[in-house]
C-alpha cells in the first residue's frame, strides 16, 4: 500500500511560518470528510473535463487527470492507495496525489474552483446517494411492520391515550400507524434531495469566476438538475445539511416511540411482545433478566440525533456570509445523523421481524378497563340523544359498575342500563363486546378489520 498525498498544504504561498502540528491537526478535517472521496474525485473528473472542454487545458492534460483520478479512486478501492490521514482534507489529498504523480497537470485542476465548492458539491453527491438508500431501508422497515400487520387484522389490543386504557382496537391497526409515520418520513428525505439536487460547482469560492467555466455541463455532468442560482449562496447555504438533520431526527423520533411502546409491551406487566432471544440482552447480575436493549438503545439515540439538528442550528445561526471555517464543523454532526438513523432502521426490522405477539395477553386486556364505554355513549347517541348526555349516562355507568365489582359495561343486566338510559336495549350487548367495538370502526382510517386491510394495501402501494 503506498501513502501519497499527505504533504500537500494548497494554502502556505502567503504564510512565512505554519502551524505546528498539533495546530494542523486541528484544523484539518481527513478524519471526518475521508467518507467523501469518491464524491470528490467524481467532481474533480467532471471539472477536469470541463476545463479541457473550455479551452483552459489542453486535451493531453485533460486526458491525463481523468485517467489519473480514476486510477486513484481505483487505487483507494482496492486498497492499493490509503488516503493519508495527515492530509488536512480529503480535497487537499487528492490535489496532492494528481500532482505528485503528474506534476503541472496536476497543479492545473484547481483553475476556477475553489475547496469551498468542493465541500459543497461533495456533501451534496454524497447525499445523493447516501438518501435513496435510507429510503430503502425506511420502506423495508414499512414492509416489515405490514407483513406482521397482515397477521394480525383480527388481535385486538388495547388502544392507550395518557398511557390508560381507552378503545379497543388491533395490532395491525397499531402497526399501520407507525408505517404511516415512516411513510411521511420518506416524503421528507424525498423533498430534502430535490432541494440538494443543485450543483454548486463554478462558485469560485464566492462570487463566481472570471474564467469561461461551462457550469451547465459540470451540473449534467454530475447528474444534476441545474447550477445553483448564485454563487454565494451555493457555498454560504448548509441548510441542506440542516433539513436532513432534522428529517434524521424526526425519523429517529419516531422510532424513538415505537421503541418505547416496545419497551413497555415487554414488560412483565403488559406482556404483549415477547422479543427474540437474539434481540434481547441479560444482566450481569440479575439471572432471571431478559432486557429489551435494542429499543431502549435505539430510543436513547433520538437523542443524539436530535443534538446533532441543535448543533447545527447554533452553528448557522449568526454565521456572516459567505464560507467560514466553521463550516466544516457541519458532516460531523451531519453523518453522525445519517449512519445513525441507518443502523437504527436496520437493528428496528430486525428486532421487529423476530419477535412474537401474544395475542391471548393483548385480547385479555381489553376486557377490563372500560375500553367500551365510548361505544355505549355512541349507541345511545344512534338513539337520538346528545353527546353530552350519553356521555354523562356512559360516565354514570362506569361508576355505577365500578362500585358494582364489574369490570365492563357488559356485565350491568338489562333493567340496571334501564334504570341509566330507557333507550338500551338487548342488542347494545353485542356491541360491547371488544371484537364488535373494533368492527364497527368501519369508517376511513379507522380499525375494523377491512378497513386496516385497506390501510395495509394502500401503504404497500405507496412502499412499492
Ligand atoms: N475542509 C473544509 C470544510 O470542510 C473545506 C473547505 C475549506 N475552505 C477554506 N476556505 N478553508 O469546510
Amino acid at each position: 500500500m503506498s501513502e501519497a498525498g499527505s504533504s500537500a498544504v494548497l494554502w502556505d504561498g502567503r504564510l512565512a511560518t505554519k502551524p505546528d502540528a498539533e495546530a494542523f491537526a486541528f484544523q484539518a478535517s481527513i478524519k471526518v470528510d475521508k467518507r467523501l472521496v469518491f464524491d470528490d474525485i467524481e467532481g474533480s473528473r467532471a471539472h477536469a473535463a470541463m476545463l479541457g472542454r473550455q479551452g483552459l487545458l489542453s486535451a493531453a492534460a485533460a486526458t491525463a487527470l481523468d485517467a489519473e483520478l480514476a486510477s486513484i479512486a481505483a487505487e483507494i478501492r482496492s486498497g492499493a492507495l490509503a488516503i493519508d490521514e495527515r492530509a488536512e482534507d480529503i480535497h487537499s489529498f487528492i490535489e496532492g496525489v494528481l500532482t505528485e504523480r503528474l506534476g503541472d497537470v496536476g497543479r492545473s485542476v484547481h483553475a476556477g474552483r475553489s475547496r469551498n465548492d468542493q465541500v459543497a458539491l461533495d456533501i451534496r453527491l454524497y447525499l445523493k446517494r447516501r438518501i435513496p438508500e435510507l429510503r430503502d431501508e425506511i420502506n423495508a422497515v414499512i414492509s416489515a411492520l405490514l407483513d406482521i400487520a397482515e397477521l394480525h387484522a383480527e388481535s385486538i389490543m388495547p388502544g392507550y391515550t395518557h398511557l390508560q386504557r381507552a378503545q379497543c382496537l388491533t395490532l395491525s391497526f397499531h402497526l399501520c400507524a407507525w408505517a404511516a409515520a415512516l411513510r411521511r418520513d420518506v416524503q421528507r428525505f424525498d423533498c430534502a434531495l430535490r432541494r440538494i439536487d443543485e450543483c454548486p460547482l463554478g462558485a469560485g469560492a464566492l462570487a463566481g469566476s472570471t474564467l469561461p467555466l461551462d457550469r451547465e455541463e459540470t451540473s449534467a455532468a454530475l447528474g444534476f438538475s441545474r447550477p445553483s442560482l448564485n454563487a454565494m449562496d451555493s457555498i454560504a447555504d448548509r441548510d441542506f445539511a440542516l433539513e436532513l438533520a432534522a428529517v434524521c431526527a424526526i425519523t429517529q423520533t419516531h422510532l424513538s416511540r415505537f421503541c418505547e411502546d416496545i419497551v413497555l409491551w415487554s414488560s412483565e406487566e403488559f406482556k404483549f411482545i415477547d422479543l427474540a432471544e437474539a434481540w434481547s440482552t441479560g444482566s450481569s447480575i440479575m439471572p432471571q433478566k431478559k432486557n429489551p436493549d435494542f429499543a431502549e438503545l435505539i430510543r436513547g439515540k433520538a437523542g443524539r440525533t436530535t443534538g446533532n439538528m441543535v448543533t447545527l442550528f447554533t452553528l448557522l445561526k449568526g454565521l456572516p456570509y459567505a464560507y467560514n471555517k466553521d463550516l466544516q464543523e457541519d458532516k460531523e454532526a451531519l453523518f453522525d445523523s445519517l449512519d445513525t438513523v441507518a443502523s437504527c432502521l436496520r437493528m428496528f426490522r430486525g428486532m421487529m421481524k423476530s419477535a412474537c405477539f401474544n395475542t391471548e395477553r393483548m385480547a385479555a386486556a381489553c376486557t377490563s378497563g372500560f375500553l367500551e364505554a365510548t361505544d355505549a355513549a355512541e349507541y345511545l347517541v344512534r338513539k337520538g340523544l346528545p353527546f353530552r348526555k350519553a356521555h354523562e349516562t356512559a360516565a354514570n355507568l362506569v361508576r355505577a359498575c365500578i362500585a358494582a365489582g364489574h369490570d365492563s359495561i357488559a356485565r350491568m343486566s338489562l333493567d340496571c342500563l334501564k334504570l341509566h338510559s330507557p333507550l338500551f336495549e338487548a342488542d347494545v350487548y353485542a356491541l360491547l363486546e371488544p371484537a364488535a367495538c373494533v368492527a364497527t370502526r368501519r369508517l376511513t382510517g379507522g380499525t375494523a378489520p377491512e378497513e386496516v386491510r385497506r390501510q395495509i394495501a394502500k401503504l404497500r402501494a405507496q412502499t412499492a
